[in-house]
This record gives structure tokens, sequence and C-alpha cells, in this order.
């Protein structure tokens, strides 16, 4: 796991985290963090040297080898598209529509849209509360068997036993993360965490 720390990073999750914070600001705030995540999240994508012609003369400049590939897990990561297309504004966005069945508890793919000739560029799973972990290793589970190779786990606020078990499953996928809390209630909140990621972003409290 890879603890994204930066002083502006723990002020938008303190602000996150604030029950008092509206729908709006909330989703302002989570614009911003996903902003500063994408920096070390992206740090290592490759490039490729291209010539380039200033106004003043020819140099060499780079341009991405493979553009990286957003899957936002419906809903809650949709909250960090935005932040993340701010720095990459052409970047493919591939949604996952989950959500997990009340008897079985097991998470339920309702909705993908893999985009299978880019099968090798790097993809960037944005789920914000890594909470039991269940619907992330769904997630890696069902990418890696349409043919992703390189993908990277995004959460903001990350629970113990969600990244014990994505670690377990798959050690291959890097997980960042903004804050790892203490523990999960009885209901699979992460406790201190800022509540229902989903609802405080589509004020559907
Ligand atoms: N999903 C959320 O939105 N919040 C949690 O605390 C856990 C899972």
């Amino acid at each position: 796991m890879i603890l994204v720390d930066h002083p502006l990073v723990r002020v938008h999750i303190t602000a996150l985290r604030n029950k008092a914070t509206s729908v709006d600001a909330f989703r302002l705030h989570l614009t911003a963090l996903a902003r500063l995540m994408a920096f070390p999240v992206l740090g290592n994508l490759a490039t490729q040297e291209i010539e380039v012609t200033t106004p003043m003369a020819q140099t060499v400049g780079v341009r991405l080898l493979r553009e990286p590939i957003l899957v936002p897990v419906l809903r809650a990561g949709l909250g960090l598209v935005e932040g993340f297309r701010d720095v990459i504004p052409g970047a493919v966005v591939s949604h996952l529509g989950m959500y997990r069945d009340h008897e079985t508890l097991k998470p339920v793919r309702y909705y993908s849209n893999f985009p299978m000739e880019r099968q090798n560029h790097p993809f960037i799973l944005l789920d914000p509360m890594l909470a039991t972990g269940g619907s992330a290793v769904d997630a890696l589970d069902y990418l890696k068997s349409e043919g992703a190779q390189d993908i990277r786990l995004v959460s903001i606020i990350a629970a113990p036993e969600g990244v014990a078990r994505v670690a377990n499953t798959h050690p291959d996928v890097p997980v960042y993360t903004a804050a790892l809390d203490k523990r999960l209630d009885e209901h699979g909140y992460i406790i201190p965490g800022l509540g229902d990621a989903g609802d405080r972003q589509f004020g559907t409290l």
C-alpha cells in the first residue's frame, strides 16, 4: 500500500470526513484530492521521445506511450474521474457497475465496457473507499480476466482489512490511498471514515 501524504491531501481528507461538509463542497474536495493523487499514481507512466518544434528551434519532448484508462467503480468512483481527467484530458473512461447482493453479500457486476483494443494500457481503478476489499477484488479479477496487466487501485480511505485482502489476492497491484483508517464496523463501514462516499457526493443521504 502506498500512502499518499501531503499537507493538502490531509486538508482535503479532513473536509471530506466532516459531516457538516455540503454535497457541493464534498465534490470539490474530492476532485482536488483526486488531482493531487494523480501525480504519484501516474508517476511511472512510460513515455516515448518525440520531436517538437518551438517558435525558436527543434527539440525533443515526450508523449505517453500508452494513455491510462480510468475505471471508476459506480457510483462512488465517479467522484475521482474529473480530477484525473484534469491532468490527462483525453483519458478513456471505462465504467464498471457493481452492487452488493443483500442475501449473498457478494459483489454483482451489472455493467462494464472494457476497451478490448487497449488491453495493454495502464488501468486506473477508482474506488474511493477500500473497506472489506470485496468489490475491489472482484473488479481486479474482472479487469485481469479481460487481459489488463498493469492495474493501479486508487482509494482515498482504506481499512486494514481491505488492504490485506487486495494484497493477498492481487499482490501485483499497487494500492494508493490518502488515509489508512482504524477498522470496519459490523456493516462494513470504515471507522472513522467519512460515511457513504456515494451518498455524500450525490446527496442521497
Ligand atoms: N463504502 C463507503 O462508501 N463507505 C464506507 O465506509 C465503506 C464502504
